[in-house]
């Protein structure tokens, strides 16, 4: 069973870099196949903690080589400085592998993010202002700059004037703006051009070779499910696909070759930046679900915002990924509440509606119906197998289980590497 893409189940941050770096040490390759330096992964490799945005978490595992697929928007200045920030700290970076036909986040790219934002005012998405959305919008209207681009002088010279032809307009006439020059620009990106040689491969032929061959490759998504640009709560939601169909694409992988795949769950909810979200708190609790749970973006140190489980939202996962496993995290984080609710279903205009609905305006009326849960007061983060939990932690892992269709193979019971309980192996 060679093949296993784990991505986010709900609109991004659920633990992923934990889960990953789990399963690091058996897995012979690591892919990132969408997103750019949008993403943020905390790992946790013993009393160290490393904060990572574009690089897949499988650097860390020493055994195991990462790679950025096609899919991937590369800024390669965040990337150089990445890598230097971990080789700093005795992390060998040398097995990276870079597809040179990933998109390169280009600095006219984070100047049209941010002027973007701020022309939309209140209308705005919230982006990470990385420069995301306008390089992947490049590569669409086949404007965009490709990392194989750096090592032809002429052709990025050609392709910078064609992407800046328009963008100076635009940036002159309608954001009062200065115009970028071509020259700056190409400078800057031929400076990069060295420096990321070592990284850049076919990597669609050597993932498709380690698949021949037997070996372990996982495909490890940025954000979430409810942030696709196809599947997620549009418009607010990041511009690439991290379902489970962008692991095919960002790769170069078919999908008759994938066999496993992961959802990662919080047993809460969180949401970064603007767009509908039915089970949001604005009280207390969640307010207590941000402090326990940490819950400040890695990348960008905005707070999140948090509510409670929404099984409504895990179901649709399931099926619009296919998914085979959840990988619960931050179960410890509801420690201490007398009573946990889940929502189960929305009302909409006064209806009960069970599955998510694929109307905008329907999902901005969605109220949360809640199913009220028991809850624990004993520390779980020693717990090593399912039984060792609390009954009523059982009960809350079987509950959502069972809601959200499709087994619960894994659960998060802390932040560090081994406070996991492992119910079914993932390979
Ligand atoms: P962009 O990806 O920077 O274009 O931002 C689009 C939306 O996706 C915004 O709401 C961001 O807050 C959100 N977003 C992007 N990356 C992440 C992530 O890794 N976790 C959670 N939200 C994200």
């Amino acid at each position: 069973m060679p093949a296993l893409v784990l991505l986010g189940a709900q609109w991004g941050d659920e633990g992923k870099g934990k889960a990953t770096d789990l399963l690091g040490g058996s897995v012979d390759y690591v892919v990132r196949y969408q997103g750019g330096n949008n993403a943020g992964h905390t790992v946790v490799v013993g009393d160290q903690k490393y904060a990572l945005h574009l690089l897949p978490s499988g650097i860390l595992s020493p055994g195991c080589t990462p790679v950025i697929g096609n899919g991937v928007v590369v800024d390669p200045s965040v990337l150089l400085s990445e890598l230097s920030g971990l080789n700093e700290r005795g992390v060998d970076t040398s097995k990276l592998l870079i597809s040179g036909n990933a998109h390169i986040i280009t600095p006219y790219n984070v100047t049209v993010d941010k002027v973007t934002e701020r022309f939309l005012g209140k209308r705005k998405i919230g982006t990470t202002g990385r420069g995301i959305g306008p390089t992947y919008a490049d590569k669409i209207n086949r404007v965009g700059i490709r990392v194989q681009d750096l090592y032809d002088e002429s052709i990025l010279t050609q392709k910078v004037e064609a992407a800046l032809d328009v963008k100076n307009q635009m940036l002159t006439k309608l954001y009062n703006r200065r115009a970028i020059a071509v020259g700056q620009v190409v400078e800057e990106l031929l400076d990069y051009a060295d420096k990321l040689a070592p990284y850049v491969a076919d990597t669609v032929l050597v993932l498709n070779q380690a698949l021949e061959q037997d070996k372990v490759v996982l495909f490890e998504g940025g954000q979430g499910t409810l942030l696709d640009i196809d599947h997620g709560t549009y418009p607010f939601v990041t511009s690439s696909n991290p379902t489970a169909g962008g692991a095919c694409t960002g790769a170069g992988v078919g999908p008759t070759k994938i066999s496993r795949v992961i959802g990662i769950l919080k047993a809460y909810t969180t949401r970064v930046g603007a767009g509908p979200f039915p089970t949001e708190l604005f009280d207390e609790d969640g307010e207590a679900l941000r402090r326990i749970g940490g819950e400040r973006g890695v990348t960008t140190g905005r707070d999140r915002r948090c509510g409670w489980f929404d099984a409504v939202i895990a179901r649709y996962a399931t099926r619009v990924n296919g998914l085979t496993d959840f990988f619960l995290t931050k179960l410890d984080v509801l420690t201490g509440w007398e009573q946990i609710p889940v929502c189960v279903a929305y009302e909409i205009d006064g209806r009960r509606v069970e599955e998510l609905p694929y109307s905008q305006t329907d999902f901005h009326h969605a109220k949360p119906v809640y199913e009220m849960l028991p809850g624990w007061n004993e520390d779980i983060s020693k717990a090593k197998s399912f039984s060792d939990l609390p009954k009523n932690a059982q009960a809350y892992v079987k509950a959502l289980e069972e809601m959200s269709g499709a087994p619960i193979s894994a659960i998060g019971v802390g932040p560090g590497r081994t406070e996991t309980i492992e119910i079914n192996s993932f390979l």
